[in-house]
């Protein structure tokens, strides 16, 4: 089977605009993954985050062209006129187009925690997943100190497949991860929109 690689596209929501991430996007990336809230549950993110860290990541997730592993996109507040406004967070699926199967990571400025809005994110990157591209399976692990990330994949349909005990030393801490997918032939497209 082919994979089915198309160009990132942007993504409206109801009260979000998904736009691809670029390198001018460091300075806000830092400002949303210095807060050491935001970084603790992610799998790999560093504290302190540094502008480094942020062009290191911005040059990984924005390469184009059909060997490109990741679509990852900049989740912003969509503006009156339904233009993309400002940059709260990141969602990314991190393919491997062999398997046809991806990864799903997400993370959002303290602020905006609460409101729904990473779960009417990765409601609209599954459907661009499932839509656009070849990807079978969706795949995520959360730390299962971090229950609001079990509860976003699980309002967008995702299933429990799994737990891995002391899987990740993270900052002096031992934890465990869960494991959750979502298979193309499980996902509802019809399921309700997120936003009020
Ligand atoms: C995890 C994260 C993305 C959630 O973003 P969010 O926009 O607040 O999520 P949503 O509002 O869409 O949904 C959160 C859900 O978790 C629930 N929740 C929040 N805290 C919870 C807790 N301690 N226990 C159980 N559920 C909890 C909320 O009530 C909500 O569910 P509901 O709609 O049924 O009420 C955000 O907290 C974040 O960016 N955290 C840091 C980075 C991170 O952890 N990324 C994920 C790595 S796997």
């Amino acid at each position: 089977m082919e994979p089915l690689i198309p160009d990132i596209e942007t993504l409206q929501t109801g009260r979000l605009v998904l736009r691809p991430l670029t390198m001018n996007d460091a300075e806000s990336v830092v400002r949303i993954c210095s807060n050491f809230e935001v970084v603790r549950n992610m799998l790999t993110a560093p504290h302190p985050y540094t502008l480094a860290d942020a062009e290191t990541f911005l040059r990984k997730v924005t390469a184009q062209g059909h060997d490109r592993d990741s679509y990852v996109w900049a989740i912003t507040r969509r503006t009156p006129r339904g233009d993309a406004g400002e940059h709260i967070g990141t969602i990314g699926l991190h393919g491997n187009w062999t398997h046809h199967h991806a990864e799903v990571g997400y993370c959002l400025a303290r602020h905006e925690w609460g409101n729904g809005f990473a779960t009417e994110s990765l409601r609209a990157a599954v459907h661009f997943a499932f839509t656009r591209t070849s990807l079978v399976r969706l795949h995520a692990g959360y730390y299962t100190r971090n229950p609001a990330s079990g509860r976003v994949l699980q309002k967008c349909g995702f299933t429990h497949e799994g737990l891995r005990p002391r899987m990740y030393l993270r900052f002096g801490d031992w934890l465990d991860l869960a494991l959750m997918r979502l298979l193309r032939e499980e996902w509802n497209p019809a399921a309700p929109p997120a936003s009020p």
